[in-house]
């Protein structure tokens, strides 16, 4: 089966918004949509959660606590945004310099107690052809 072009050779997807927009929720569903079964945990303590889809590496980031480059390198980051795979980062701010420049920057906004306006930059020629 092909992999989608969201897992295939590499995509990284950033996710911006208040506390509480919906970033989690967001991948949540992206994930399930993908064939990730069982618990989808927010990384929030664990700054990354893996997971492997369809044979590919999809790691989920939470840089809220973020606060130290150097963490970023032991923890071996580096490495997997150099590697093929799906790559979402929530508050990819904290995380500095660090990060590469998304595929999609994703704007997450509260437009009332159910409702959510969702924004997609594409940053890249992977992101624009990534556009529905
Ligand atoms: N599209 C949505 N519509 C309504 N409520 C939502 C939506 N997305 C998230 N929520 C609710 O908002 C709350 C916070 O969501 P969460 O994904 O944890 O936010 P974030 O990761 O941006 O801090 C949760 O209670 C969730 O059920
Ligand atoms: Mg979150």
């Amino acid at each position: 089966m092909a992999s989608s072009p969201l897992l295939w050779p590499s995509t990284f997807i950033a996710l911006d918004g208040p506390l509480g927009a919906g970033k989690t929720t967001f991948v949540r569903h992206l994930l399930r949509a993908l064939g990730v079964q069982g618990r989808i945990k927010s990384p929030t303590f664990a700054v990354m959660e893996p997971y492997t889809v369809q044979g590919q590496a999809v790691s989920h980031f939470d840089f809220y606590r973020f606060d130290d480059a150097r963490e970023w390198a032991d923890a071996g980051f580096r490495d997997i945004f150099a590697a093929p795979g799906l790559k979402l980062a929530e508050w990819p701010g904290r995380a500095g310099a660090l990060l590469p420049v998304p595929d999609w920057m994703l704007h997450i906004d509260t437009a009332g107690n159910d409702r959510r306006e969702v924004t997609v930059h594409a940053c890249t020629p992977h992101g624009v052809a990534l556009l529905p």
